[in-house]
């Protein structure tokens, strides 16, 4: 992510969102895969078949994010509402089919809804569904990389800002990155805001590697896919059958890495470049950062969020927390 920073941002029209243009993903792509541990952003992970097949990685039995962070929502439905507030413009941070957000549509009563997400494609198509759904909720779609800048447009009223990040989204942020991040969202909103987010707690290896790398092999999918997105945007010759996915958790960094892992020596070419990759050598794709409680509410604390409350499951495996902006 560094790197993108010191690359040129371009404006979105409307959104006044800070992406990437395609030579910059190029020189991005090309300078991550130059790296002596290659690496490639988890962004470019959602095209539209990484979305869907993110959508499919949510369902599975070993992916118990997603189930568990659903049950504290609906458990909790009615305290978080009164705690976050009623009639907030809601900002749905990494919305993809916006369908967590509409579940809290009946409690919290949004007077606007804001959701953004990388893939503006997906994002469209899901926003015209609850559009009909819900005619009274002023929606404003924005596909734009949020992770490096969060102007939103005028339309979006500043007061009372409900920021929501669920899903863990934040662990696929360095500690780092993930303290400058809150403190954007932090910058973005009001004293009367505030910040609804989902983060994954540490637990048993056993259990975080199953959940990236289930059974059915579709976070493989998920992970390969990323090679045919690579080659269109970067024109390079991957061939998916060279590429083995690879989970493990990382416990002295807290944090599940993803890896493709060459499965014979291979030389990747793409236009004024190439890379050799020895058999077994890894690319590195994701980190997904594990907190305990207490160093996830030390991380809101030190981006300036105050009077936190936090919900979890049975078996403690998921947190779900509001904080104030203060
Ligand atoms: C989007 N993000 C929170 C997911 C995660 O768990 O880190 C992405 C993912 N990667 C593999 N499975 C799911």
């Amino acid at each position: 992510m560094g790197l993108m920073n010191e690359l040129r941002a371009e404006r979105q029209p409307g959104a006044d969102a800070i992406s990437l243009g395609p030579n910059e993903m190029q020189t991005e792509l090309a300078l991550g895969l130059s790296e002596a541990q290659a690496q490639i952003s988890p962004k470019y992970f959602y095209d539209p078949l990484g979305s869907k097949l993110f959508e499919a990685i949510c369902q599975l039995d070993e992916y118990y994010l997603t189930r568990c962070e659903a049950g504290i929502f609906a458990g909790n439905q009615a305290e978080i509402a009164e705690v976050a507030g009623r009639g907030v413009t809601l900002i749905d941070l990494g919305a993809g089919n916006c369908a967590k957000a509409a579940k809290l549509f009946r409690t919290l009563r949004p007077q606007q809804y804001v959701p953004i997400d990388i893939s503006a494609e997906f994002l469209e198509a899901a926003v015209d569904a609850l559009r009909a759904e819900h005619p009274q909720i002023p929606m404003f779609p924005l596909g734009m990389d949020f992770s490096e800048g969060l102007q939103l447009p005028e339309q979006v009223r500043r007061e009372r800002r409900l920021f929501f990040y669920p899903g863990s989204s934040l662990g696929n942020f360095a500690p780092l990155q993930a303290l400058q991040f809150l403190r954007r969202i932090h910058k973005a909103s009001d004293a009367q805001g505030g910040l609804l987010i989902g983060i994954d707690l540490v637990k048993d290896a056993e259990l975080l590697e199953a959940a990236y790398d289930d059974g059915l092999g579709v976070t493989a999918a998920f992970n390969r896919n990323v090679l045919p997105h690579v080659n269109s945007i970067l024109g390079s010759d991957f061939n998916l059958r060279d590429w083995g996915h690879r989970a493990l958790f990382n416990e002295k960094q807290s944090r599940v890495e993803m890896h493709l892992q060459a499965l014979a020596d291979v030389t990747v070419r793409w236009a004024g470049g190439s890379r050799s990759f020895a058999a077994g050598e890894t690319i590195h794709t994701e980190n997904s950062y594990k907190y305990t409680r207490e160093r996830f509410l030390e991380l809101l604390a030190q981006a300036g969020f105050g009077d936190a409350r936090c919900w979890t499951d049975d078996k403690k495996s998921f947190l779900v927390c509001y904080a104030k902006t203060m």
